[in-house]
Formats: C-alpha cells, sequence, structure tokens
C-alpha cells in the first residue's frame, strides 16, 4: 500500500472537478482519480495536470454517476489499486436543461447528480475509511421561485418539465451529506461529509459560455449566487487539503467559510425519507 493519500474526484475533466484536481495535485502527497465518463477527456485531463503540477500519480477510472452499474464497475476498477482513500469529492453534475431518464428509469439530473453518488459513496465507505467526502451543491437548492418538497417518488420519476429537478438533486446532496455524517457518527466513524456550493461559475456546465448580461444581472441583482471558478475551486482544494479540518455537516459558501443552508435543507422528515427511498430502490435494483 502506497503512502499517497488517494483523493477520488467525479466529473474531473472539465470546470470545477478539473481545477480543484490541478490545485490538490500541486501537494505531490496526494494522487488523483480522476472518475470520468469520457476516457479521451479523462486522458487529456490527466496529461494537462502533469503538464501544470508535475504530479505522476494523477490517473483515471471510467464512471457515468448516471448508471448503478457503471459505479458497480468504477468501484471494483479502484479497489483493484488495493490502496486506501483518503478523499472522496462528489463533483460531477447536469444541469435543468436535460430531460429523460438514466438507464435504470430515474429522472436523468437527479440520477446524474445525486443517485449515482449516493451509491458510490455508499460502496466505497463499504470498504474505505474516508477521511473527507464533499457532496457538491448549489444555492439552487433554493431556487429564487422557492422549492417544495413534495415526495421522493414523484422526483425520482418526473418528466422534469418544469426545470424543478436540478434544485430537487442539489437539496437532495445536502440531505445526503447530513443523513450519512448522522448515520456514520453513530457508527463512530471518523469520516467527515460536508456540502460545497461553488456559486454560479463560467464553466462548460451551461454548454457554453454565459452571456454577458446573465453574468452582470446575476453579480449584481443576486450577489450571494455569484462565483468565481478560480476562487471556488481553491476553496475546495485548501479543504481537502487541511490536515486540522474538523467541520462536518456542513455548507461550505463558495469559500472555506460555511453557512446556513435553506431551512428547507434541515427537514429532518425528507432527509429520512430521502435516504430510505433511495436504499430501497438500489435494493431492488440489484434484485434486477
Ligand atoms: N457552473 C455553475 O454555475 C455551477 C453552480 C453551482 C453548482 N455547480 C455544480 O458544480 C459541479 C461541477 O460543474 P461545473 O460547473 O464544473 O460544470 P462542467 O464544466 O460541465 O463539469 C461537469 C463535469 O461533470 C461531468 N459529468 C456530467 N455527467 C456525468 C456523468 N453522468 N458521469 C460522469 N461525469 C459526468 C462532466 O463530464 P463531461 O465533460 O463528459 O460532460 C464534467 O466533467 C456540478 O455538480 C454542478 O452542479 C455548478
Amino acid at each position: 500500500m502506497s503512502e499517497l493519500k488517494n483523493v477520488i474526484i467525479t466529473g474531473a475533466n472539465s470546470g470545477l472537478g478539473f481545477e480543484t484536481a490541478k490545485k490538490i495535485a500541486l501537494n505531490k502527497e496526494y494522487r488523483i482519480i480522476l472518475a470520468c465518463r469520457n476516457l479521451e477527456k479523462a486522458e487529456s485531463a490527466k496529461q494537462q495536470i502533469f503538464k501544470e503540477t508535475q504530479n505522476p500519480n494523477i490517473e483515471y477510472i471510467k464512471l457515468d454517476t448516471s448508471s448503478l452499474k457503471s459505479i458497480e464497475e468504477f468501484v471494483s476498477e479502484f479497489e483493484k489499486t488495493n490502496d486506501s482513500l483518503y478523499g472522496l469529492i462528489n463533483n460531477a453534475g447536469i444541469s435543468g436543461m436535460h430531460q429523460g431518464k438514466s438507464v435504470d428509469g430515474v429522472e436523468i439530473v437527479m440520477a446524474t447528480n445525486y443517485l449515482g453518488h449516493w451509491y458510490l459513496t455508499n460502496l466505497l465507505l463499504k470498504k474505505y475509511n474516508i477521511k473527507k467526502i464533499f457532496n457538491i451543491t448549489s444555492d439552487m437548492h433554493n431556487p429564487p421561485q422557492g422549492l417544495k418538497w413534495t415526495n421522493v417518488e414523484d422526483i425520482f420519476y418526473s418528466e422534469n418539465n418544469d426545470r424543478t429537478a436540478y434544485p430537487y438533486s442539489k437539496l437532495s446532496n445536502i440531505y445526503f451529506t447530513n443523513e450519512l455524517q448522522e448515520r456514520l457518527d453513530q457508527e463512530n466513524k471518523d469520516t467527515l461529509v460536508n456540502s460545497f456550493n461553488p456559486g454560479m461559475m463560467q464553466t462548460n456546465f451551461a454548454g457554453g459560455p454565459m452571456p454577458k448580461s446573465r453574468i452582470i444581472f446575476v453579480k449584481t441583482m443576486m450577489p450571494d449566487r455569484f462565483g468565481d471558478l478560480d476562487k471556488s475551486s481553491s476553496a475546495l482544494a485548501s479543504l481537502m487539503l487541511d490536515d486540522s479540518l474538523n467541520v462536518k455537516a456542513k455548507y461550505f459558501d463558495r469559500s472555506i467559510n460555511y453557512k446556513e443552508s435553506s431551512p428547507l435543507s434541515y427537514e429532518i422528515k425528507n432527509q429520512k425519507e430521502l435516504w430510505d427511498f433511495t436504499d430501497k430502490f438500489v435494493k431492488e435494483w440489484k434484485k434486477k
């Protein structure tokens, strides 16, 4: 077993995941595993990270977070390295512009952003004593137009006609963070699980550059929602690299500082309902 600290980052070939991978890789005590669905993009990200950091310990393993089978395959591949796992950043995500169902029959945004990460994390935790987990959420867990929790079944199988799928997926990531931390605490594990909101950033997320008018609008009218890729990735990398971090079940907001998330995100009943439904869904899927 090597002395390196392994960190898995999902969706690490672009945007926040890529920039954070680079910043962590500057510290040669870390090995980064880029968990990406497109291996050509992963190879190019690996080369770029090596070029900029000279860290030789950058690897990639195929992972499609929208497919439970792909998650199992990823975990088996990672297990072959016979190594430990220090950190996990559940970052991969798609916007609410996407519609349709995952291969497992779940609304695609919810499947990609939440369900896949739930399963990935739980499978990895069975084998590894992970020190830090960050679930990437968004201030859109609390959209300007408001959000009501209906029931999980409707959310899992929705057609996303009203574009609520993205806020639900990001709210689910906060419920997931808080419930997982509670369960790990009960088992006396020392894993720290936190949510991280990067804010609205210029990445590939919207499928192209954001119009200038939108940037100016958000910056002036909703400064609390405006983010910066460099600042957010620096903060996320610092949190991963900080050995003295001892904060859990918090919502980090575009920085190394945390704040309250929305009142809805503290509804324990919804948090438990989501966990139980997800657990049951995965168990049913495994029987198929
Ligand atoms: N950008 C924003 O304004 C903003 C605001 C708040 C929160 N966030 C969150 O920040 C995170 C990172 O997004 P970003 O802004 O960096 O966007 P990005 O540049 O589009 O990066 C997203 C990454 O996720 C990957 N991905 C998407 N679906 C996947 C799947 N099924 N399996 C594996 N990987 C998948 C993408 O891979 P491909 O290259 O193959 O598509 C890409 O590597 C997301 O969770 C997003 O919700 C973003």
